[in-house]
């Protein structure tokens, strides 16, 4: 598959098969997530992998009650260390840096056969009790993974002339 491919295929997937995820497919996932880019190269990035059914099920009431995210066989919780770090254009690092390597896992997790969510919904300090997250930390995003159980549909998106702007900004 190409990269090209792995764009097109990635799409949010919320139901999955009862069939677990291969060690070494989550590996390269993970892979994949730490080669990512990061300003400064700062690897804030951790990443919690949660596996354990119990687990999972209370993770459901701590992302908005979103069934999914229990019912996935994985999910990583991707949390930042060193969330001070402002770059000269005024941005945050971290959380910029944790969402490239998670899109990372994302189109890996693609070329893999596998389907992931972006679940931003949650209760960040519910999390952090339940994973024993430690308070300097922050939760940046979860992400179920699993193979998926629904296909595709068409992918929604403005088109590019209302995104895109050439040499100046103009409406
Ligand atoms: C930062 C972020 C947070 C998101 N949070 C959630 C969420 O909490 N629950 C959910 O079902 N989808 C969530 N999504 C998925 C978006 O709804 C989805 O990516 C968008 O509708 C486009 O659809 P697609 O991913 O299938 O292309 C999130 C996506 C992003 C990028």
């Amino acid at each position: 598959m190409t990269v090209w491919e792995a764009i097109q295929q990635r799409h949010s997937v919320r139901r999955y098969q009862d069939k677990p995820v291969e060690p070494e497919k989550l590996d390269q996932l993970l892979e994949a997530a730490r080669l990512a880019p990061s300003a400064g190269n700062r690897q804030e990035w951790r990443f919690v992998v949660g596996t354990d059914a119990d687990m999972r099920q209370k993770l459901i009431a701590a992302a908005n009650g979103q069934s999914f995210v229990g019912q996935a066989p994985v999910v990583i919780v991707a949390c930042a260390v060193d969330n001070e770090h402002v770059m000269p254009c005024g941005q945050l690092s971290s959380p910029i840096d944790v969402a490239i390597a998670l899109e990372h896992i994302a189109l890996q997790a693609a070329e893999e056969g596998l389907g992931t969510c972006w679940v931003g919904a949650f209760d960040e300090a519910a999390v952090k009790e339940l994973l024993g997250i430690p308070e300097t930390v922050r939760v940046i995003e979860l992400m179920p993974l699993g193979y998926p159980a629904t296909t595709a549909g068409p992918k929604s998106r403005l088109d590019r002339d209302e995104i895109v702007m050439y040499e100046s900004w103009s409406q």
